[in-house]
């Protein structure tokens, strides 16, 4: 029978057995799967385990910071090293528009940027005659991303999630993927018994691709700074009202090709809507709409209209799923 306690010590075992003597690094998100998978790997092969959390720019606001901040904590003292790809991923989706191909893009930049850190991890220990190779990537997949990335027997690809569906073919790494076969809470209830602290183990989910998957249209660095601002004020809103347990969680959306009429002050606006996603759910393969206090949802709107210079408009996105999905691409 399944118990925390004896998925961790199997999964420890089998994450021995793979990598052996070799090294590997880890991709980190700052969610609580590639927390979890990390700690896992850790406790299993100790320093052989390097963790590497990337950048991209498509983070929202202080989010870098704090995962540096939280990560020893989270991983009982794996190496870290912080990448800045920024530019690299905003260029690559310069001018795209298309959901799948800002998803393949995205999962494609996060590969050659693992592959340089290993490029850099090797070059480190060239003077060590006994240093093993790099050539295992951790990643936090879970059941449900598997699923959805048309991974599982007979289902259809909904969305290529950026670490299954999203991989590029030519990847050189052999992948260790020890939340494979859990869901969320299950993951969850792995990070509490391994100690991880609740700030981690009960983080929102964030997907992979960031923001970038939540601009519906083209990724400028002018769109994420609009919409990490309303991402920033609906987050503070939500944890204020405590409620952050409550929901699943809320996606912030910007309709950045959509321009609507506004007055604010004495004068006309023409700025853009975000949409406000809430959502509950057990493990994101269905989610209902949340059903969110009218006074929350009015600060909040008021507060982003008022705070945030080019978005006029706060929309309600009331629709379960199926048929939406969470995100919106
Ligand atoms: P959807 O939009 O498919 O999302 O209903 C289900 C859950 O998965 C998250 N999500 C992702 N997580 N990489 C991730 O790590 C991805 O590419 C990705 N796409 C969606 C989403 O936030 C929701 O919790």
């Amino acid at each position: 029978t399944w118990t925390t306690t004896s998925v961790i010590e199997e999964q420890v075992e089998l994450i021995r057995e793979q990598i052996g003597e070799h090294r590997a690094i880890c991709g980190l998100s700052g969610g609580v799967d590639s927390a979890v998978a990390a700690a896992l790997v850790q406790r299993a092969v100790g320093d052989q385990l390097t963790c590497v959390y990337v950048n991209h720019g498509l983070m929202r606001q202080d989010e870098s910071e704090e995962i540096e901040k939280a990560f020893g904590a989270a991983t009982g003292g794996a190496r870290l090293i912080m990448v800045d790809a920024e530019d690299v991923f905003l260029e690559a989706l310069a001018g795209v528009t298309d959901p799948e191909a800002k998803r393949k893009i995205i999962g494609e930049k996060f590969i050659r940027t693992f592959e340089k850190a290993q490029a850099d991890i090797i070059a480190e220990s060239r003077h060590d005659p006994d240093a093993k190779d790099v050539k295992f990537l951790v990643q936090g997949t879970l059941y449900p991303d598997v699923v959805e990335s048309g991974g599982g027997e007979g289902t259809a690809n909904i969305k290529s999630h950026h670490n299954v569906g999203g991989l590029p073919e030519d990847i050189e790494f052999e992948l260790v993927e020890p939340l494979r076969a859990l869901f969320k809470d299950e993951v969850r209830a792995v990070g509490s018994e391994l100690g991880l602290p609740d700030e981690i183990v009960w983080r929102q989910p964030f997907p992979g691709p960031g923001l970038g998957i939540r601009i519906i249209g083209e990724v400028t660095r002018e769109r994420l700074d609009l919409l990490r601002q309303a991402d920033a004020i609906v987050r503070a809103e939500l944890t204020a009202a405590g409620l952050d347990r409550h929901i699943w969680q809320c996606p912030v959306v910007l309709l950045a090709d959509v321009r609507s009429v506004g007055v604010q002050g004495d004068g006309r606006t023409y700025g853009h809507p975000v949409v406000l996603r809430p959502v509950t759910s057990e493990d994101a393969m269905t989610a209902d709409w949340a059903q969110l206090p009218y006074d929350l949802l009015s600060r909040i709107s008021n507060r982003i209209t008022n705070e945030v210079d080019g978005i006029n408009r706060v929309v309600l996105d009331v629709t379960s799923k199926p048929p939406g999905t969470i995100e919106w691409e």
